[in-house]
C-alpha cells in the first residue's frame, strides 16, 4: 500500500513512523508536517531525523504552521518535551524539507496514484483542509483517508469533550468530514485500548538497539504522563494504531456514521455523530493486544 503520513513528531508520531518503515506490507512514500505536539518548522526537523535514521529515502514536506480556524494551539511540551522528543533536546538538523508545501505535494501525489494512495492523518487536519480546497479532485483520488483523532464514543483528552489532533484546528476537521472522503476514524474511543508499557518498551529496545532502543528513550518522558494524568502503567499507540488501521481494518470493530465536529463554546473540538453528513468508517473497537502485538513484532525487525 502506499503511504504518506501527515505528522507533528511527537513521541507516538516517532513509533508510527518506525511501524510503517518496517511493515512489509506499507511502501512509505513521504511525511508531510504540521504544528501539533511542536511547531512545525520542529516537526519538520524530527521528521527529517527520522526519515535518516530509519534509512528511508522520501521526502519530507512542511505544512501549516497554524490552525485554519482561531489558532488555540500551543506545543504540548508536557507530553512530548521541549523538541518533540521527550528527554532528548539536542536533535540534528539532517537534510532539507521538500520544494512544495505539504498541501501541494499531497495534491500532486493523490494524482500520481490515483486510486492507490492512503494518507494517514496523524496531527491536526489543516493540511488535510488545505489539499481539498486546492484540488476539487483531491477527494476522490485518495483510496483513503485514515485519521488519528476524536472521540466519538469516550471523553477526549485535551478536554473532557475533544481529542487533542482534532481540538488544534477545529475548522479544518470539519471542513475535512463534510468532505466526500472515503475516511476511517481512529479515535481515543480504540487507541487507549493499545497500552504499551515500560516492559513493551524495554524489550524492543532488546530486539532492536538503533531503532527501538531510541523509541524506549524519548517515551520514558510520554511514559511520565501517562502515570501522572492517568495513573496509567502504558501510553496508547495512537498514531501506530491508525497506520495498523490502513492495512489491518479487520482488527477494528467499525461503525458507518456522519460527523461534525463542534466549534465554539466549552464543547469545542468534539466530534459528534451527525446522519446528515458524508459517512466516515469510525472505530469503536479494537484487538487492542493484536495492535500490540504486531507493532512489537514488527518494529523489532529494526536494526
Ligand atoms: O490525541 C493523541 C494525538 O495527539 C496523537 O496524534 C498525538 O501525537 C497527539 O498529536
Ligand atoms: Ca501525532
Amino acid at each position: 500500500m502506499k503511504l504518506i503520513i501527515d505528522t507533528d513528531p511527537g513521541i507516538d508520531d516517532a513509533m508510527a513512523i518506525a511501524y510503517a518503515a518496517a511493515a512489509p506490507d506499507i511502501e512509505l512514500i513521504g511525511l508531510t508536517t504540521i504544528f501539533g505536539n511542536t511547531h512545525v518548522h520542529q516537526s519538520s526537523r524530527n521528521a527529517r531525523f527520522l526519515v535518516d535514521k530509519l534509512s528511508l529515502n522520501i521526502p519530507v514536506a512542511e505544512g501549516a504552521p497554524f490552525a485554519r480556524g482561531e489558532d488555540r494551539h500551543a506545543p504540548s511540551e508536557h507530553v512530548h518535551g521541549p523538541e518533540g522528543f521527550g528527554d532528548i533536546t539536542e536533535i540534528p538538523q539532517i537534510g532539507e524539507n521538500h520544494a512544495q508545501p505539504a498541501a501541494e505535494f499531497l495534491v500532486e501525489m493523490a494524482r500520481k496514484h490515483r486510486g492507490e494512495l492512503v494518507i494517514c492523518a496523524i496531527g491536526p487536519l489543516t493540511n488535510i483542509a488545505d489539499a481539498i480546497k486546492l484540488d476539487p479532485e483531491f477527494a476522490s483520488n485518495l483510496a483513503n483517508l485514515v485519521i488519528m483523532g476524536g472521540a466519538v464514543f469516550c471523553p477526549g483528552n485535551i478536554t473532557e469533550h475533544a481529542e487533542a489532533n482534532i481540538y488544534h484546528d477545529a475548522k479544518a476537521a470539519n471542513e475535512v468530514f463534510a468532505a466526500p472522503l472515503p475516511t476511517v476514524l481512529v479515535g481515543l474511543d480504540v487507541t487507549l485500548k493499545t497500552l504499551y508499557e515500560i516492559a513493551d518498551f524495554e524489550n524492543l529496545a532488546q530486539k532492536s538497539p538503533e531503532v527501538g532502543g531510541f523509541l524506549c528513550d524519548i517515551s520514558r518522558f510520554y511514559l511520565k504522563f501517562y502515570k501522572e494524568i492517568g495513573g496509567l502503567e502504558g501510553c496508547g499507540l495512537h498514531d501506530s494504531t491508525a497506520v495498523i488501521a490502513c492495512t489491518h481494518e479487520p482488527m477494528f470493530e467499525i461503525v458507518e456514521t456522519g460527523l461534525h465536529v463542534v466549534l465554539d463554546g466549552p464543547e469545542i473540538g468534539a466530534t459528534r455523530v451527525n446522519p446528515a453528513r458524508p459517512p466516515v468508517r469510525v472505530c469503536r473497537d479494537v484487538d487492542g493486544a493484536g495492535v500490540v502485538r504486531l507493532f512489537t513484532e514488527r518494529v523489532a525487525s529494526l536494526p
